[in-house]
Order: structure tokens, then sequence, then C-alpha cells
């Protein structure tokens, strides 16, 4: 099995990724960023996560703000003022650890060198944090695989290039870009070639455990958002990105590239600058997924909803 430590933000499609991950996976520790929604939301949804798969995983709480510059957005008119649709659900009971998220990463890549692979499914501030303390945690990573980037420019959010994760930290996207000498990137615009049929989704929904049941609560939201603004199907930026964290072999098409952060532009601050041609001789260091097996990646969500084979 694979062994994991989740970065997020949750939200709707991080709930579907850390799903996956319980089914298919062993969990280190989630280490919460603020993003979709504020800190306090993203903690505590990964904490009624804990509790519904009836787990002990460590929960870290991490950064409240991006490095640098307060961020322009969040996704809350996507996810719901509280991330997970504004269902209302109780008080969680699993345990919030003491230890901030950027030195959990730290201490736990340090008990298990080499052993660890690191899903990032929110703003990289956490990360950059943990790099900027000890910058040989690259080498005690057995891989990285980040859910960010828009790389031919068709983002998400209002710098109309920049996708939500690296919009929301570009500074933090930056350091991780330029610390980890290879890593996987799922971006936006992979996930929105990989969305689910609804009607199909809804079966799923509908024959699944609790699990399931529980994520078509959290989505109504989302996938009302959605629907209403072009985006066909379900859309789950971060499960598809933890199906390439699970199985590397679920990837058919990838490429090789530098990819850079446009940090200052009017426009485009928070971009994914993508040296498709190599013309600027920067070292290629992110391996960029274009396309995935479907059929696997749809077999790997229901198990994890728990729909009947
Ligand atoms: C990313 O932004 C968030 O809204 C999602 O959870 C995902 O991580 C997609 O751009
Ligand atoms: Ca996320």
């Amino acid at each position: 099995k694979p062994q994991l430590l989740i970065d997020t933000d949750p939200g709707v499609d991080d709930a579907l990724a850390i799903l996956m991950a319980y089914a298919h996976a062993d969990i280190a520790g989630l280490t919460i960023a603020a993003g979709n929604v504020g800190l306090g939301h993203t903690v505590r949804n990964a904490r009624t996560l804990v509790d519904l798969v009836g787990a002990a995983t460590p929960v870290f709480a991490g950064c409240a703000a991006p490095l640098v510059r307060a961020a322009d957005e969040d996704a809350a008119f996507v996810h719901g003022q509280d991330g997970f649709g504004d269902i209302g659900f109780p008080e969680p009971a699993a345990a919030l650890a003491t230890e901030p998220a950027a030195l959990a990463l730290l201490r736990l890549t340090r008990e298990r060198p080499g052993e660890l692979n690191l899903v990032a499914l929110g703003p990289l501030t956490n990360l950059a944090l943990a790099l900027r303390l000890d910058p040989t945690l690259p080498a005690r990573v057995k891989r990285l695989v980040v859910m960010g980037g828009a790389v031919t420019g068709h983002g998400n959010t209002g710098k109309v290039p920049a996708e939500f994760n690296v919009g929301f930290d570009p500074e933090a996207a930056h350091v991780v870009f330029e610390a980890f000498p290879a890593f996987d990137l799922v971006d936006w615009e992979a996930t929105l070639r990989h969305a689910f049929d609804d009607a199909e989704f809804d079966g799923w929904l509908a024959t699944g455990d609790r699990r399931a049941t529980f994520f078509g609560k959290i989505a109504a939201t989302a996938r009302r958002y959605n629907a209403q603004h072009d985006r066909h199907g379900l859309v789950a930026a971060d499960a598809l990105a933890m199906a390439v964290a699970l199985d590397p072999t679920i990837v058919i098409r990838s490429e090789t590239r530098a990819v850079a952060v446009e940090l200052d532009g009017g426009l485009t601050r928070g971009a994914t600058v993508v040296d498709w041609k190599g013309r600027l001789g920067r070292p290629a260091r992110a391996n960029i997924v274009l396309e995935v097996d479907q059929a696997r990646f749809a077999a790997m969500v229901r198990h994890a909803l728990g729909v009947p084979t």
C-alpha cells in the first residue's frame, strides 16, 4: 500500500480525494492549509472526514494565510461558506494535533525518510514554509504530486490564467516548484478533461455506502455552481491528483517541462508559465499529467464511495 502525507484545504474535491486515499493507501497525516475557505473550516472539515471513516489520522493545522500577500479570493462560492456545502455537520470528535503543519511535514518525513508520498491538494503555503525551514525536505520525500496550475492559461480564478491553488499563494508555489527536483503536476485543464458523467456519478452516489451519501450531500452546492458555469459533469481536481498519487501507472500521457509561477503580473499573477519549447534553459522538473486512464480513475472513485463491483 502507498504511504501518503496529504496537504489539503477541504473542500469538496479534497474530500473525495481523501476518501480515495483511505480506500487505497495508508495516511500518515493530514496537514491543513487555508484556501477554499478559512483555516478554521478546512481543519474542521478534515476532522469530519477522519470521523466519517473511523480513522485515527493526525490532523495538523497549518498556515491561515498566504506567505506574502493576502489572497484575492477564496472558493466559498463553489464549496459553500463552510467548504463542505453548508450542511451543518456537528462538531467532529477527531483530535487536532498541537504541532504546526510545516513542522509535522518535516518530522514525519524525518521519521520515515524515502517512504512517504506527498500529495498537495491546496495552496502550497505549508509546504513552502517547511522548505524554508529545511531545504533538504525533497530528498526525504518518495514522490510529490501537486494539484495546481492551468498549463495552457485557462484558469479558474479572477486573475484569468491562474488556477486557484497556485493563484491563492503564488510565492508558495514558486518556492515548491523551484525546490523539488521532480514532481507530478495535475492541472485544472487536465481536470476538466477527466470529469465524470453526471448521471453515471449519481448512480454511484445512489448505490455506494455512507461515504457516498456523505459526498452526495457536501457536493450538491459545488455541482450546482459548476452546472451553471459551463463545467460539465462531476469535476474533481483533487481526486484526479490523488489517482495519480495512488497509482502512477494510471497516467497515459504526460510531458516533463520547466514550470514557473508569475508573481507580478497585474492580470496574470499566479499563472503557471510552462516552457513548452524549452526556450528558457531552466531545468524541466514538472511532469505535467495530460491524460489518465479514465476507466481506472472511475474504478478508484467507486471503490472509495463503497459502490459494489
Ligand atoms: C483546486 O482549487 C480548489 O478549489 C480545489 O479544491 C482544487 O484543489 C482547483 O483549482
Ligand atoms: Ca483543494
